[in-house]
């Protein structure tokens, strides 16, 4: 029996992980099968369920998509202490007793980083743009690579300094986050050498207004979106930063998901470069 798998979202038309899964499963021979399914915006329960119990073979776990994963977060039994952290699930995997809650997004986010880009966020000075749900998820994993230091700047303030205060004091991370750099115009003045922009600026036409002193001498700029041009990709280009946009991020989330799952890690290298191709 091959066990099933899937991706809820809304939208998913254009989600690329069932090709992602489907090659990782190649590649490692295991028997599996994963859908893309567009859940009603709210209808993500009744989904999911659907999901699970339709016919064609063991549903073990399903990934989760916008605007879902905090929804998600809320349904799932148990909670992996780094889906505790980002506040929202992407990873649910199917148990007797319940459903298991995880996030693979940060792990995605600092192995595409380390492995992929060659950018080790050890000893680095990081900004972070943004202080929503995908700026949440990344936090904890970023402060557990020991960043000389992790700065949160944010349009609204109050959201940023929220999310500093939360996780600058969590047991173990030994920098913490400092909320003087909230509020972009803080940041004059400031450079960095890792600068991850975790806004959803980038799905519309606007630009961040950014000083160009924070992209440091042979800094990396991180989008998280992929597959677009952004505004902050080209701001970042002109101000002289390497960049790079999620595709990897996407990519390596997975393969952690689907570690997961099948406690089998796949090669990301190969299905990137597929994903690359076309
Ligand atoms: P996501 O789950 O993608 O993180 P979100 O939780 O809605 O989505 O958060 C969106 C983030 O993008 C927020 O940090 C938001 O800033 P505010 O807290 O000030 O709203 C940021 N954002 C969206 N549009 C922006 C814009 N035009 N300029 C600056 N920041 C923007």
């Amino acid at each position: 029996m091959t066990d099933r798998y899937a991706v809820l979202g809304n939208p998913i038309g254009h989600s690329k992980s069932p090709r992602i899964h489907a090659l990782f499963a190649q590649q490692t021979g295991q028997d599996i099968s994963y859908e893309a399914i567009l859940a009603p915006t709210d209808g993500f329960v009744a989904a999911l369920r659907a999901f699970a119990g339709s016919e064609g073979g063991p549903a073990r776990g399903a990934n989760v998509t916008v605007p879902f994963k905090e929804e998600a977060f809320r349904l799932a039994t148990r909670r992996t202490p780094r889906a505790e952290a980002a506040g929202a699930v992407n990873t649910l995997s199917f148990a007797a007793d319940g459903m298991i809650g995880d996030n693979t997004d940060g792990a995605g986010l600092i192995r595409d980083l380390k492995h992929n880009l060659g950018c080790d966020p050890a000893g680095r000075r990081i900004l972070l743009l943004g202080a929503g749900g995908a700026a949440r998820g990344v936090i904890l994993p970023l402060l557990q690579e020991n960043p000389a230091e992790l700065v949160i700047a944010n349009r609204t303030e109050e959201t940023a300094a929220r999310l500093a205060l939360e996780f600058g004091r969590l047991p173990g991370c030994a920098i913490a986050v400092k909320p003087d750099g909230s509020g972009f115009a803080n940041l004059a003045g400031r450079s960095f050498d890792l600068v991850i922009n975790a806004t959803s600026i980038g799905l519309g036409g606007a630009v961040l207004p950014l000083p160009a002193s924070v992209f440091a001498p042979r800094c990396v700029a991180y989008e998280m979106v992929y597959g677009r041009d952004t505004s902050f990709l080209k701001q970042a280009r002109e101000a002289g930063a390497r960049v790079a946009d999620g595709l990897g991020m996407l990519v390596e989330q997975a393969a952690e998901a689907f570690f997961v799952w099948r406690g089998v890690r796949p090669h990301t290298a190969p299905v990137l470069a597929a994903l690359k191709g076309n």
